[in-house]
């Protein structure tokens, strides 16, 4: 069961699923309207990202801002392709391609995977839009004129086959502590120790192999961080309800003493600093870490400027960034993996903070441990592990949504298994929810035809299930409300199980023979229970839940409140007499067959952990 929480606000009517002669009042059932602005970590422009990635970010957000949405309230979902950085210089490089030009290309790429796995962003926008060079100017202007900027130079590598500074983690080299031949410039991945590029023995460009380098200084914008941190920390106390592993790495880092952050560097592809205000630095671009957060700020305008005249974009823009123009009733929540905590509790809401304007911070930080591929590394380059592209080819979006978000890494890793993912589709999708629905529609069709049965009353197994479901449904709400994904996948499937323990108590399949009056009741009562199933699960399985949706209300539908008072709307929204469309299979079963080429085909069989494939 998960505690309540004061994350959602909402009207607090009980629900039942039976016909019934006093329900709440409408007043009792209008739950009242909150403002939720969520973004999820922006991903990387190169390359397909892999199901961990998916899980650890953009699904959770996708689930939560539906879930919001269903449950009335006014949602913004907004999301982006974080463009620059040398990863994107390079994969361009690879590709042979401009780098604009392949950032143009795979943020299409990533926009249609996204689309294609129900990832219903409000928007999906690009750190390299101007929008997001506008915002990052300004805000760096600001932190200058507070006075929170500084010039200083500083030593780095520079290849000169390769005609660029070298950032210190393309710089390889033999590692002084323990003598691994391939460390980084800025950690050796065999021993751990920290390095500088400087230090490592026999120096080589990640780039090109050249050993040309040579170490020049640079002049470079650094913020203040340092004198921002008793400001971040006074933040960060009022902040009791932030998850204790969040808590602990913002503690963690401003325990150690918040360090100067340079944030620019010597490269091509980037936004320029405005030499006006940086004369010192003309010629360099911010760091990708300094412009992606901001892109959160950026694709919002993005999304402005799209929806509304330019005179009326920044009123639009404001109302959900600006404390002092309408974003002081938004709960903001982001979603991230645990390495990306620090940038958001430290880094970005120094820029915001010390810009001395009143943005909008953070108020619920959700963050995700790791999904492993059978314990080890997703990899791109060994092709170990499911790709979103991969995935898709395979099976339908809903059967990896399901999957993920109910074996989603919150307290832990996780490792995909072949064995646990056909688990969680066989058991959960097909066996539970798909069994249930479809029992329930053939038993209708046969005996009543495609209409929802008229007749009887409900008694004791109807008043016994309304408790139940009302109970369950509760405690997904519960969850859902607190972000505890897995534990509301957990009540999510509790509430799936009820509708097979209701027929089988019931079991109409029997009491046709005898009494048909009471067979009609039951299975207008389990179809009812289905139409509560296809709107508390569209967060996390949208296609079928909204494919069974149509079936049974038409493409004209009421539109159901997923809150504790769907259950009592239900039985009006689909009277007895209604024709329905009947929704054929839900869910396909997946074979031992299928799971062991899987397995093979995307390396699950030499896993390290020893398990093997499915
Ligand atoms: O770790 C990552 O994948 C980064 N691209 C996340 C950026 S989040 C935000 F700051 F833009
Ligand atoms: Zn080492």
């Amino acid at each position: 069961m998960c505690p309540p929480t004061g994350g959602v606000r909402r009207g607090c009517a009980a629900g039942t699923i039976v016909e019934r002669p006093a329900g709440p009042t409408t007043e009792e059932l209008q739950p009242s309207v909150a403002r939720h602005l969520i973004t999820s970590a922006l991903p990387y422009i190169n390359g397909v990202k892999h199901l961990g990635n998916l899980v650890g970010s953009m699904l959770p957000a996708d689930v939560s801002a539906r879930y919001l949405r269903a449950a009335g309230h006014e949602v913004l979902a907004i999301c982006a392709t974080d463009e620059h950085g040398t990863p994107a210089e390079i994969a361009a490089s690879d590709a042979g391609v401009p780098v604009a030009d392949y950032c143009a290309a795979h943020h299409e790429i990533q926009r249609d995977l996204g689309e294609r796995f129900g990832l219903s962003w409000d928007w999906f926008g690009r750190t390299s839009r101007p929008q997001n060079r506008a915002l990052t100017a300004h805000l760096a202007a600001r932190l200058q004129s507070e006075g929170y900027t500084e010039i200083r130079t500083t030593a780095q590598v520079y290849s000169v086959a390769d005609g660029r500074f070298l950032p210190d983690r393309y710089v390889v080299g033999t590692c002084p502590n323990c003598g691994f031949e391939r460390a980084r410039g800025d950690q050796c991945e065999q021993c751990g120790k920290q390095l500088d590029p400087t230090e490592l023995i026999d120096p080589r460009s990640a780039i090109s192999g050249s050993t040309e380098l040579e170490v020049r200084d640079s002049a470079h914008v650094f913020l203040l961080q340092s004198q921002l941190a008793d400001r971040i920390r006074a933040w960060v106390d009022t902040k009791s309800d932030w998850p204790q592993l969040t808590r602990s790495i913002a503690y963690k880092w401003l325990d150690e003493g918040l360090q100067d952050r340079g944030i620019t560097r010597d490269l091509e592809w980037g936004f320029a600093v405005d030499p006006e205000v940086f004369p010192a630095a003309a010629g360099k671009v911010f760091y990708v870490w300094f412009d992606a957060p901001i892109g959160y700020l950026g694709a919002t305008r993005e999304w402005a400027d799209d929806l509304v005249a330019p005179e009326d974009a920044e009123a639009v823009f404001d109302r959900w960034w600006r404390e002092d123009r309408g974003a002081d009733d938004v709960t903001y929540t982001q979603f991230m993996g645990k390495d990306n905590v620090p940038f958001h509790t430290l880094g970005f809401p120094a820029t915001l903070i010390g810009s001395g304007e009143p943005w909008k911070l953070v108020d619920r930080l959700k963050s995700f441990n790791w999904l492993t591929y059978y314990g080890g590394k997703f990899s791109t380059s060994d092709h170990r592990g499911v790709f979103m592209s991969d995935a898709l080819e395979l099976l339908p979006a809903d059967y990896w949504r399901w999957y993920l978000m109910a074996n989603a890494p919150e307290s832990d890793d996780t490792s995909f298994t072949w064995n646990l993912f056909g688990e969680a589709v066989n058991k959960d999708l097909v066996g539970t929810f798909g069994n249930f629905v479809n029992r329930t529609v053939t038993q209708i069709v046969r005996h009543f035809g495609e209409v929802v049965p008229s007749g009887g009353e409900p008694g004791e197994a109807e008043a016994e299930l309304a408790t139940r479901v009302d109970a369950r449904l509760a405690d997904y709400v519960a969850c859902m409300d607190a972000l505890e994904f897995r534990k509301a996948a957990a009540a999510l499937r509790a509430l799936w199980t009820e509708g097979n323990l209701y027929l089988e108590r019931t079991e109409p399949w029997k009491t046709v023979k005898v009494d048909v009056d009471t067979t009609a009741c039951t299975l207008r009562t389990a179809l009812h229970l289905a139409l509560l199933y296809a709107v508390v699960s569209e967060p996390f399985i949208p296609f079928t839940a909204q494919r069974l949706q149509v079936c049974l209300l038409g493409d004209t539908g009421a539109a159901l409140p997923l809150d504790p008072a769907l259950a009592a709307a239900v039985p009006a929204t689909l009277p007895a007499g209604r024709p329905f469309t009947p929704p054929g299979l839900l869910f396909e079963k997946l074979s031992d067959e299928q799971l062991e080429e899987w397995s093979a085909r995307f390396g699950g069989a030499d896993s390290p952990d020893g398990t093997g494939g499915a």
